[in-house]
This record gives structure tokens, C-alpha cells and sequence, in this order.
């Protein structure tokens, strides 16, 4: 029922409903709504300032940054599959220095959040990178401990709690004056494990979900289609799997698990697969407090804005006044 919302409907203001407050703080971070542009999707933001209406998101995560330049992955990088997207772009970026020079002015002007997206081959990188980001102007640092694409570095710290609560350890000493959300990988054997050793370690908020590791053939050659074989599978093929992961570890965090942890129940952006209004309310009555939007900007750029006018008709339709509202009955 929800899925028919028509971002343009009729429905709107029926019934004399004030309009809703869109607004929530994650982390302290104040985003006039939940709708976040998802990490390598959006550029810098500015890429898609003369198609869509940037300054309405609510906050656009940037491609990850290491602290070092990157040329990214060599070969195919795209490969379309049913319903998903399968990327190996390997963390292109021009480094944090290079970021924080030429982009992050122009995509300060835009006006939503900025979420700088952290990644590392090592710890060390991952704090060098993390206290430049502290001195620059980016609102909060998601740390991505999840890229599946990259040979050293990034999932590899997220598969295992250990791994992951180390570097979160680590580029929390240094980051001190930004909140700090940790991007969860969905190959993890135990996604919550790992999500606990990132807030007991200081991650402010959680993330989830990164690409899944997948992979493709080219069978007119037989070879794999990547030069790395495997690639990250994202879009709507893996929304309701990335749901469950967002309703599990809401459930986990903020309920006792039996097991005798404990563990704030900190803020959850929730994203995989999000393409339309009803999705993403799937993912804020999940437990979500905010959602990211990825793939489906490279079919519909619109998408977000959409989804920010659905969500806002929603909520005056069922009279409901913020977002935290939004609940699963
Ligand atoms: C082309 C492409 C590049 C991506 N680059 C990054 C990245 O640099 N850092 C990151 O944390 N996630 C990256 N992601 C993952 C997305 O931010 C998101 O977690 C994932 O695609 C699931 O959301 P979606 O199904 O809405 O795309 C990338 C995804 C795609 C499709």
C-alpha cells in the first residue's frame, strides 16, 4: 500500500496537516531530512548541481578518500546485472589534501551535511586521513571499513569485530572534534559483532550496507568480467537482504541480546537498494534514522528529491509530525 505514494499525488495536505519536520540529528549533526546521497554515487555533489536541486538532500556522503591519490581499479568497472549494479571502482579519489583544497569548498555551498567518507590501506593512513579531515569543514567522517573493492585496506577491516573496533579505536583518538559513523559491510559473518566493536570503540552512528562481494563472467570470453574477479552488488536486488540487516542490528542494539552485551543504541543510516519513497520508509520503520540513496540516482537522478516529496506527503497523509515517528506498527 505504502509503495503507491505518488510523490506528486493528490493527498497532499489533505486533512489541513501542518507541514512535518523532515529534520533529524544523527550524532549531533543536525540534516534538514533524512535523505543522504550514498558514498561514490554523488561525486562531489556539485556533478549533479545543474540536474537536480542539490541543496535539498539532506546530506551528501563524498567518494572515499584516502589520504593519498588513487587511480582506482584498472579495466570494466560497471556491470549491469537484474535489478543491481555491480561496481569495482577501487576507491578513486584524488586524496584528502587534494579534497579538502579544490572540493569541499564549492561542496560546502551546496548546503546539505557533508559526510566525508574515510578509507585506508592500513591504520595509520586511516588516522592521518582522519585528523586532516578534523581541522577541515566536513560535518561528520563515515568510516568506511567496508569497500570490497580494494586489495588492502578497507573490507578487510570490517569483516572481523577486532579489526574493526582497532581502527575505529584509532581514528576516534584522533578525530576529535566530528562525529564518527562506521559503514558496515554485509559480508561480514556477524554484522552486529562487528557493529558493537564500533561503538564500544566510539563510532557515534552506524551505516550499513555496503556493496555485496559478487561477481560476473563473460562467457563469450569464459573470464571473469573484473580484472579483480569480484566486484560489490548493489541496487534493488539487495534491498530486502540490507533490511534485514537494518531491522536485525536496530533490534540488537537496542534490546538486550541475551548474550549479557550491551551497547548504545546509537543512530543507524540505513541504504541498499533504496529507489522510492517506499523503500525508504521500509528502512526508517526498520530502525533507521536516516537512509542513503546510491544506485538509483544513476537511473533516475530525481530519485532523492522524490523520495524527500514522498516521505514529506507521507507524513502529512498518516499525521505525523517528525520522522523518529515513523515507526513499524
Ligand atoms: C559506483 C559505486 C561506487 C561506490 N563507492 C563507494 C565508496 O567509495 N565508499 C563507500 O563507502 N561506498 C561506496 N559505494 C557503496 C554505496 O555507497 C552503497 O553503500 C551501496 O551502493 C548500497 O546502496 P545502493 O544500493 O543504494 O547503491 C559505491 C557504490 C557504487 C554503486
Amino acid at each position: 500500500m505504502i509503495k503507491d505514494i505518488s510523490p506528486t499525488g493528490t493527498q497532499k495536505n489533505r486533512g489541513g496537516a501542518a507541514k512535518p519536520d523532515l529534520s533529524v540529528t544523527i550524532a549531533g549533526v543536525r540534516l534538514k531530512n533524512p535523505v543522504i546521497a550514498a558514498s561514490g554515487t554523488f561525486g562531489y555533489g556539485s556533478e549533479y548541481a545543474d540536474i537536480i536541486d542539490v541543496s535539498r538532500l539532506g546530506g551528501i556522503c563524498t567518494k572515499g578518500l584516502t589520504l593519498h591519490p588513487r587511480p582506482g581499479n584498472g579495466g570494466r568497472r560497471l556491470h549491469e546485472t537484474p535489478s543491481g549494479l555491480l561496481n569495482s571502482i577501487g576507491l578513486e579519489n584524488p586524496g584528502i589534501r587534494a579534497f579538502i583544497e579544490k572540493e569541499l569548498p564549492g561542496l560546502r555551498k551546496l548546503g546539505p551535511a557533508v559526510i566525508a567518507n574515510l578509507s585506508g590501506k592500513d591504520i595509520d593512513e586511516y588516522a592521518e586521513g582522519a585528523a586532516l579531515l578534523d581541522a577541515s569543514s566536513v560535518d561528520m567522517v563515515e568510516l568506511n571499513i567496508s569497500c570490497p573493492n580494494v586489495k588492502a585496506g578497507g573490507m578487510m577491516f570490517g569483516l572481523d569485530p577486532q579489526a574493526a573496533g582497532e581502527v575505529t579505536r584509532e581514528v576516534r583518538r584522533v578525530l576529535r572534534g566530528k562525529p564518527l559513523m562506521a559503514k558496515l559491510s554485509p559480508n561480514a559473518p556477524d554484522i552486529t559483532a562487528v557493529a558493537r566493536a564500533c561503538v564500544n570503540a566510539g563510532a557515534d552512528a552506524l551505516s550499513l550496507v555496503n556493496t555485496f562481494k559478487a561477481m560476473a563472467i563473460d562467457i563469450r570470453t569464459g573470464k571473469p568480467v573484473f580484472d579483480n574477479i569480484s566486484a560489490g552488488l548493489s541496487g534493488p536486488a539487495v534491498r530486502p537482504i540490507a533490511l534485514r540487516m537494518v531491522w536485525e542490528l536496530w533490534e540488537a542494539l537496542r534490546s538486550s541480546s541475551g548474550t549479557g552485551e550491551t551497547t548504545r543504541a546509537v543512530p543507524i543510516a540505513g541504504m541498499g537498494g533504496i529507489t522510492n519513497t517506499g523503500d525508504a520508509l521500509e528502512f526508517l520503520m526498520a530502525g533507521a534514522s536516516a537512509i542513503e540513496v546510491g544506485s538509483a540516482t544513476f537511473v533516475h537522478p530525481q530519485s532523492m528529491i522524490e523520495i524527500i516529496e514522498g516521505i514529506t506527503e507521507y507524513m502529512q497523509r498518516m499525521k505525523i509530525g517528525r520522522i523518529e515517528e515513523i515507526s513499524i506498527r
